[in-house]
């Protein structure tokens, strides 16, 4: 299998295309073809004993459960897009949002959390981590280097979310890094939104990366998968060990779709990119929209910083309207007439989705005040035209 270290200079493309195949090892095919089980025999004691003693990102394989070719292939392309010592693939971008936290924190620990998360992390931080003895304090996603003040004897990760997936606000993730650092503290990211390819965590100093591969990665809505990627080998064992106790598994045909889908992540997450810019800045001239959160436009706060930081950007962007005199009724008016819009969860997929929501409920650092309704849209493949020809018609059906 080519592991891609003799291609670090090649382009994104070309890496993109050529890491994790070994068509020699497959009777020339192209792809490996997809290795589903559960018991792998060994043919000696001596094979049986020694397979247990290696690392399982290069050894024999041992057990299902412990990884396959297709999932190492996997494990192999994620590790060299972002630059760590390896990769563990789980069963959706959930798994890989808890397995890191449940890796690094035990009872009396504190963590702290960006209060832009995804939904489900912060009910994770809610729910289960204090069953644990487990403290969360959830901080301003625009913090920077005053996390330090928030960080306690006890304090042992710091998770971030840049942008956040619906309030997108882009965090000073080499600024948190550099303090977390000096003070003995774990770092983890949520980087779906940009890929390796839009922003490359550990290279600001970052310890794990999470990865929702449901999203961008696969690219077509149809497997849910995720994966975890360690700065250095300490951090990658206490992950793979922390999923294999509790049984996180990544099925190889998942495993085998997402990697098909990673082949032509560049060419697709450009055109999510440009596509979402040019919805986005359709809708910031229309009278009904408050603000738009997309970090690409310049009349975004953390515009500066996120051009500092990234490479690019992706398909999915939030809004704000101005509240309307008939509410509720015509946000689903206007919701309800779009005709390439889907409503529904998740994103990154080839086709676009939309989805108001309310987070005055569960913000607090600082508190969300907007009292127009928050949409999240998710660009997906479609002629930039229709999609804003859509989103018109409906804005203007539902105004009248
Ligand atoms: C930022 C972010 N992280 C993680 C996840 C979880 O991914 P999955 O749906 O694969 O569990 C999501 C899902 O929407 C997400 O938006």
């Amino acid at each position: 299998m080519n592991d891609g270290h003799d291609l670090a200079a090649a382009g994104t493309g070309t890496r993109l295309a050529h890491i994790a195949r070994d068509p020699r090892a497959q009777h020339g095919f192209v792809n490996t073809p997809i290795h589903r089980g559960s018991t792998v025999l060994f043919p000696t004691l001596d094979a049986l004993e020694g397979a247990m003693r290696v690392d399982s990102r290069t050894g024999p394989y041992i057990y299902g459960l412990m990884g396959n070719p297709n999932s190492r292939e996997l494990e192999t392309m994620l590790a060299r897009l972002d630059g760590g010592a390896g990769a563990v693939v789980v069963e959706s971008g959930l798994a890989a949002v808890s397995v890191p936290l449940l890796a690094c924190l035990g009872s009396g620990d504190h963590l702290l959390m960006t209060d832009s998360c995804y939904g489900p992390t912060r009910h994770l931080c809610n729910a289960v981590l204090p069953r644990m003895g487990v403290e969360t304090t959830f901080y301003d996603p625009r913090a920077g280097a005053g996390i330090e003040a928030l960080i306690r004897p006890s304090t042992r990760a710091i998770f971030m979310e840049s942008p956040g997936s619906l309030t997108f606000e882009v965090q000073d993730v080499p600024a948190i890094a550099r303090v977390a650092r000096a003070r003995g503290v774990t770092t983890i990211i949520d980087n779906t939104w940009a890929t390796p390819l839009c922003f490359r965590p550990l290279d600001h100093g970052v310890d794990l990366v999470v990865h929702a591969l449901t999203k961008y990665q696969s690219g077509n809505s149809d497997i849910l998968l995720g994966a975890v990627v360690a700065r250095d080998d300490a951090h990658w064992r206490r992950v793979k060990q922390c999923a294999e106790v509790h049984g996180h598994y990544a099925h190889p045909d998942d495993c085998a779709t997402c990697l098909r889908g990673i082949r032509s992540l560049e060419v697709r997450l450009a055109r999510h990119a440009s596509t979402a810019l040019e919805v986005a800045r359709f809708l910031e001239s229309r009278a009904e929209v408050a603000r738009m959160l997309h970090p690409a436009l310049p009349s975004h706060p953390d515009h500066a910083l996120w051009r500092r930081d990234f490479a690019g950007a992706s398909g999915l962007f939030g809004c704000v309207l101005r509240p309307h005199p008939r509410g509720r009724a015509f946000l689903k008016d206007f919701l309800e007439r779009l005709r390439l819009f889907g409503m529904g969860f998740s994103w990154g997929g080839f086709e676009s989705l939309i989805v108001a929501s309310d987070v005055r409920a569960s913000r607090t650092a600082p508190p969300w005040t907007d009292e127009g309704a928050l949409l999240r849209l998710q660009i997906g493949l479609e002629d930039p035209r229709d999609l804003i020809a859509d989103l018109a018609q409906a804005l203007d059906a539902a105004g009248g």
